[in-house]
């Protein structure tokens, strides 16, 4: 592998999931505009056209709701029938404070401050005349403030999610006892998705009717939890560990503007602490916060490694040792499995239940080398861009084997092998 031979082919597929706003996760499997993909992928198109991946942003951003949500899918019309649920599902039209473009109610992980902030960075001259951040950072404020106001439930700090799909990790097997709780959408649900990746690969047929039965339960209730019971609300150690992150960022826009970046400084830091209450001690790692049940759901998940990107957390030193041990890198790991390795219904090929995923892997190598873990940090890059090169850029590969798995020419494994190409010391 030569690091020209990567970005070129990175960027080639980056040119061919390009829709003339934003880049399409995958152009068969995912072919509408993506949340927090679009983020990951703003980070490595920045190497190729910095202007572009300004557009990236604004166009997510173009369609967020009044009550400062970021919405997890934003569709193309054109594409209606290639992917389900669709903008049909949603009918977000008829929902109060959604935009002029049909989007799910849903959100993902909030990590576009953190993607505002690295785009900016590598374009700074354009970024300021093209007053980026200015226009950027009002709306990242109340993309936040939803979070705050909408998802941290009285008491508490951290902010919970309402249905897997918000959790960017969806069939992760943190759900699996609170979704084998509710019930199940009875009629048949069209699959477009397995016409591009296996059954195997993907989340099954039964996980969909209970998918269904909550979104549109949620869909019906006006996309507010608040209303009534919720029946799933979980803190998400990935989804907050990005949250405080991205204020980290916000606060150094704050200042490259002009603005204060007191609170920005200050919610990072409550979040951070409040993240304290998930870490496990016997897993040593973080766990997701069961929020119905009042509980925690102690299984080792990739998810709970992502807090390593926060300066200052009390737990690195052990997170790494975690990270190092059998429960994910162990001796033979290529990439950092998404679901603990010993686990008994550990799966190498299952979407989320063992495959390693590259924008999980790019989140541990940050915060490997903000804790001055370089050799690590090194060694997972080598693999990561290796295993891309070689296999055309799958979603997500054998953690043990490197056999790739789910969709091809995925775009946030180009852009984050491009921004490792870029970035990393031998790159
Ligand atoms: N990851 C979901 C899917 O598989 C959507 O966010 O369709």
């Amino acid at each position: 592998m030569t690091w020209s031979s990567l970005a070129d082919e990175a960027g080639r597929i980056l040119e061919g999931n390009w829709s003339g706003g934003y880049t399409t996760p995958a152009s068969g499997l995912y072919p509408h505009q993506w949340s927090w993909d679009s983020a990951f992928i703003a980070i490595g198109l920045r190497w190729l056209s910095a202007s572009r991946a300004r557009t990236e942003l604004d166009s997510l951003f173009a369609s967020q709701w009044a009550d400062g949500r970021v919405p997890q899918i934003v569709y193309d019309p054109a594409r209606e029938d290639d992917y389900q649920p669709g903008a049909a599902f949603w009918d977000s039209a008829a929902i109060s404070g959604a935009p002029e473009r049909p989007t799910t109610g849903l959100v993902q992980p909030p990590n576009h401050a953190v993607a505002a902030w690295l785009v900016h960075t590598a374009d700074i001259e354009g970024s300021r005349q093209a007053r980026f951040l200015e226009r950027l950072y009002p709306k990242l404020v109340a993309w936040h403030q939803y979070l705050t106001m909408t998802r941290v439930s009285p008491g508490r700090t951290l902010a919970a999610i309402v249905h897997p799909w918000e959790s960017g990790t969806d069939n992760s097997p943190l759900w699996d006892d609170a979704l084998a709780t509710l019930p199940k959408v009875a009629r048949d649900i069209p699959r477009p998705d397995l016409e591009h990746a296996g059954a195997d690969e993907r989340p099954s047929q039964k996980e969909y009717g209970t998918y269904y039965w909550l979104a549109e339960a949620y869909r019906d209730q006006g996309c507010d939890h608040r209303e009534g019971q919720w029946r799933f609300l979980f803190e998400d150690p990935s989804f907050n560990a990005l949250w405080s992150a991205s204020e980290h960022a916000l606060a150094r826009i704050a200042t490259e503007i002009g603005r204060d970046p007191v609170p920005h400084h200050e919610r990072a830091r409550a979040v951070t602490s409040a993240l304290d209450s998930l870490y496990d001690e016997s897993l040593g790692v973080f766990v997701a916060w069961d929020a119905v049940r009042h509980a925690p759901v102690r299984k080792a998940t990739v998810s709970g490694l992502i807090p390593l990107l926060l300066p200052g957390l009390t737990q690195a030193d052990q997170l790494i040792r975690t990270l190092r041990g059998p429960t994910f890198l162990g001796d033979h790991a290529l990439l950092v499995p998404s679901y603990d390795a010993t686990a008994p219904d550990h799966d190498p090929t299952q979407y989320w239940r063992g495959p390693s995923w590259f924008n999980m892997t790019w989140m541990v190598i940050q915060g490997l080398r903000t804790h001055d873990q370089d050799a690590l940090a090194d060694s997972l890059t080598q693999h990561f861009c290796a295993l891309a090169l070689e296999h055309d850029f799958p979603e997500y590969v054998d953690p043990w084997t490197g056999a790739p798995h789910g969709a091809r020419r995925f775009s946030w494994t180009a852009a984050l092998a491009l921004d490792l190409a870029r970035t990393s010391p031998a790159g």
